[in-house]
């Protein structure tokens, strides 16, 4: 019996290999881009709060929130590169991404920038606020267009 066991257990391993990540229960490429991206929204969203005047000016929030949108930056590609990552799961991501990825870098990196811009200058005023989100926001809006379904 344990043989049987362990002979299925190599042999669904070998399938999971075959199929790519993207099919395993376990960590999955398109669940965790998504949960990369609602961490986005989650931290960029009280930052446009406080541009159109929903929120109070609270640079220490701005700080840290600015922080976390630099380092979720740097989460977002392992979640396009992955093996297995343009297939399966219900996914907004537009095949284009892995047919034009210069310009998904490209979009990709016009994030990262407005992003270190916001942590440098975006706590010294709300004028510095709205001028680093506006340019954040660019940067979405850009990539959705070319890459995302809305
Ligand atoms: C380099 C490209 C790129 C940039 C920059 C980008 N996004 Fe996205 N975003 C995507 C793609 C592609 C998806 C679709 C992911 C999927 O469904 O597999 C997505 C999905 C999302 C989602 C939906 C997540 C879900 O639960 O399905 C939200 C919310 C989001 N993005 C917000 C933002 C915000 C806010 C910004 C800017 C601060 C931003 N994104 C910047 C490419 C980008």
């Amino acid at each position: 019996m344990r043989k049987i066991f362990a002979s299925l257990a190599v042999a669904s391993f070998v399938f999971a290999a075959g199929v790519g990540a993207a099919q395993a229960d376990g960590p999955n490429p398109v669940k965790y881009r998504q949960g990369v991206f609602q961490a986005v929204a989650w931290n960029f969203g009280p930052l446009v709060g406080m541009v159109k005047g929903k929120m109070d000016f609270n640079a220490d929030m701005v700080k840290a929130n600015a922080e976390n949108l630099v380092a979720l930056g740097k989460m977002m590609p392992g979640g396009f590169m992955a093996k297995g990552a343009d297939k399966g799961e219900k996914t907004s991501a537009k095949a284009a991404i892995w047919e034009d990825m210069d310009g998904f870098k490209a979009a990709y990196q016009k994030y990262v920038d407005a992003a270190a811009n916001l942590a440098a200058t975006g706590a010294e005023s709300k004028e510095s606020l709205g001028k680093a989100v506006a340019q954040l926001g660019a940067s979405c809006k850009a990539c959705h267009k070319d890459y995302k379904e809305n």
